[in-house]
């Protein structure tokens, strides 16, 4: 169906706001109230914020006179929805008004309409229960401001038809916004379901009196988070919060109503910003919070897990997909990311450690962490690899879950080829091969388990998919810029591994190697590439530098000139070029370079001797540091050990008899 003219039900804050968006994208709109006095309060702000983008440059006098003209503002219900191709409820958010209201535009809409409710938090189903065509009723919600934030959630109940979802959602495309699809009408949907846990939390460190609302936000701000969050509730209506906390005790989970702090404020009729008090008396529009010191009953990583965890259990329940839910966590609380990227970047038993502390300590199971952190397969769940409840046919969930068995799920598998001696770690962390800290304790956990492992002579270095690795998950979350440096050190611990282990090692590069991928390739012993791979450093355009060894690395590969210019332009480079200045030693063409590899490495782990493989890397690594004299006293010293070895032995006697070595490493 092509929507040409809508009806919006509730001429209020989100009415009016949601109606211009409609009128802005040519549509013809009705705002209709049951108030004639709201109709003009909606009819004066819509005209001021028209203005305002003509002063602004965004509208011309002209656009902005047809958008107005296009508005028909009326209190003749009956009359405003009769020839609608969709209605949009926007009034209070009272269950019993609302059910009555749309039994009402069911009755006197055109049966093929589309009949959309603006509900923050009421489940669609609980709606539909008098509608005369519950297929043709869905959840339609904006965020405030409908003119400014781009965010609607697309809410689909049981009754909902695929049809008018699908058309929604398109709809909602066609008036400038970007929506995300909840499949199931929870109460809250995504992003307010996310807050719920957040706003009991904050009442029962009130409740418990942990700390005070100004300690609280004064550590809020020190996060860099640009309201704290009683502020913010103080902003948003103390009212909207409590209501909101009431309807989940009864909706979701009864432990929602086990603080009962803020109801204080209710009786005190203290709302926050529209009654001039709440947790703080309010001048001017703004708050006047008193100076305190930063509290430290709790820190980001607990906010931070508790909304992992209510993203988890949106997942489990199949009411949303991870990249929605990062996309309305990032749109609808206007942050530079969602709970999909932090949980990308933190490790399973981090978050479910936090969970676990935070259950106890506020005797609350909400916070307790959910069956896939549990289970430790929050990474699975994210990358879609655990089947969710009723979510997927039985065959599809089988063949689901045998996918995330095979791999482990972990970020860097070990794979042993024993028969040619080669051990290959195998990058498989999101979809760029991003390096975060599971994978730099995977490197360094299976490189220890090689390290004396005469089984193995070569390892090779390997990203599953089209890339080698794009970078470090740059979306992790770190409380500080202490925990920032320490995360380097690791890194340079871990890489430097790959320089010391006694054994050769290949980084096979391809796709993108960029950032830390690329640093990760500068510390094994031998890079091979297809001409093809796009190389390089961004960091200094993204206001870092090579973190983890980047900067001193490439100046010894490739002398100080060419690193400088490297790192300190952030140019892309290609496979071919980092031959041709003797970065890569051998390019092998895109659709072979693993087959080349391979015989790359099974032949060297076959016929270079394991031990002289481990002096001569000591020699070119440590040597190299040390004077000329020293370097040269330790190769000899090295000759020297050799002399006993068995590996000489049978060096020299196969070479004597022309067959092939078999070295033991001893
Ligand atoms: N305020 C927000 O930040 C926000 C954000 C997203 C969604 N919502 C949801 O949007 C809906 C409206 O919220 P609001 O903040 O705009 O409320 P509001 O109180 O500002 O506006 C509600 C309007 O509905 C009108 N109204 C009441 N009964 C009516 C009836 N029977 N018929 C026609 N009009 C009637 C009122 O006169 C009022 O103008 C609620 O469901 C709310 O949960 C609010």
């Amino acid at each position: 169906m092509d929507i040409k003219e809508v009806t919006v039900v509730g001429a209020g804050l989100m009415g009016h706001g949601i109606a211009e968006v409609v009128a802005l994208a040519g549509l013809k709109v009705n705002l209709e109230d049951a108030f004639p006095e709201a109709l003009e309060k909606a009819r004066a702000s819509i005209r001021n914020s028209l203005s305002r983008m003509v002063k602004s440059g965004k509208l011309t006098q002209e656009q902005a006179d047809k958008v107005f003209a296009g508005m028909n503002f009326t209190t003749d219900l009956k009359g405003a929805v009769s020839s609608s191709d969709m209605i949009i409820e926007a009034v209070p958010e009272i269950p019993d008004l609302k059910v009555k209201l749309l039994r009402e535009v069911s009755q006197n809409c055109r049966q093929d309409a589309i009949i959309a409710s603006n509900t923050s938090n009421i489940r669609i189903s609980t709606l539909a229960q008098e509608v005369s065509n519950p297929q043709r009723l869905l959840g339609l919600h904006f965020f405030n401001p409908p003119v400014v934030l781009k965010l609607v959630e697309v809410i689909k109940s049981d009754k909902t038809s695929d049809e008018v979802f699908e058309e929604t959602y398109q709809f909602s495309k066609k008036i400038g916004k970007t929506p995300i699809k909840v499949l199931k009408d929870t109460p809250g949907f995504v992003v307010n379901r996310i807050n719920a846990p957040e706003s009991l939390l904050f009442c029962q460190i009130l409740d418990k009196g942990l700390a005070r609302p100004e300690e609280v936000d004064a550590f809020g701000k020190s996060q860099g988070l640009p309201m704290g969050p009683y502020e913010l509730m103080d902003y948003v209506g103390i009212d909207t919060v409590v209501h909101s906390l009431n309807y989940y005790r009864d909706a979701l989970d009864k432990e929602y109503g086990k603080c009962s702090y803020f109801n204080q404020f209710m009786d005190r009729k203290e709302l926050g910003l529209k009654s001039g008090k709440g947790f703080y008396v309010w001048e001017n529009g703004k708050a006047l919070i008193p100076k305190a010191s930063p509290s430290t009953v709790i820190d980001l990583m607990d906010v931070l897990s508790v909304e992992i965890n209510e993203s988890a259990k949106i997942i489990e329940e199949g009411i949303a997909k991870p990249a929605d839910i990062e996309i309305g966590v990032k749109l609808g609380m206007n942050r530079p990311f969602g709970p999909i990227s932090v949980a990308e970047g933190l490790t399973n038993a981090e978050i479910k450690r936090k969970l676990q502390k935070l259950s106890e300590k506020f005797d609350t199971k909400i916070f307790y962490p959910t069956k896939s952190i549990e289970e430790g397969k929050l990474r699975e769940l994210l990358s879609g690899k655990v089947a969710r409840e009723k979510d997927a046919p039985a065959s599809e969930k089988a063949r689901e879950v045998g996918t995330a068995q095979g791999s482990e799920g972990e970020p860097v598998s070990l794979r042993k080829d024993v028969e040619n001696k080669v051990a290959y770690l195998i990058l498989s962390n999101t979809r760029n091969n991003l390096i975060n800290s599971d994978v730099l304790e995977g490197i360094e956990r299976h490189l220890k388990a090689l390290w004396n492992d005469k089984e193995i002579n070569v390892i090779v270095l390997r990203g599953e998919g089209k890339n080698f690795s794009a970078g470090a998950q740059l979306t992790q979350f770190f409380s500080g810029p202490m925990d920032f440096a320490e995360n380097a050190r690791l890194g340079e611990r871990t890489f430097r591994l790959l320089s010391e282990v006694p054994k050769i090692t290949i980084a096979e590069m391809k796709g993108h190697v960029l950032g830390g991928g690329f640093e990760l390739s500068t510390w094994c012993d031998i890079r091979v590439s297809t001409p093809d791979a796009i190389i390089g450093f961004p960091e200094v355009t993204l206001g870092l530098v090579p973190g983890w060894g980047g900067s001193q690395r490439l100046a010894k590969l490739l002398g100080m000139s060419r690193a400088a210019y490297l790192i300190l332009t952030g140019e892309r480079f290609d496979g071919k070029f980092a031959h041709e200045v003797g970065l890569v030693s051998k390019l092998f063409p895109a659709e072979s370079i693993e087959l080349e590899t391979d015989r790359l490495a099974q032949d060297l782990a076959v016929r270079i001797a394991p031990v002289s493989a481990a002096m001569a890397k000591k020699l070119i690594y440590k040597g190299s540091e040390v004077s000329a004299d020293n370097g040269l006293e330790m190769e000899s010293i090295a000759m020297g050990l050799l002399y006993g070895t068995e590996d000489l032995k049978e060096g020299i006697s196969a070479f004597l008899q022309k067959r092939k070595p078999d070295y033991k490493g001893r």
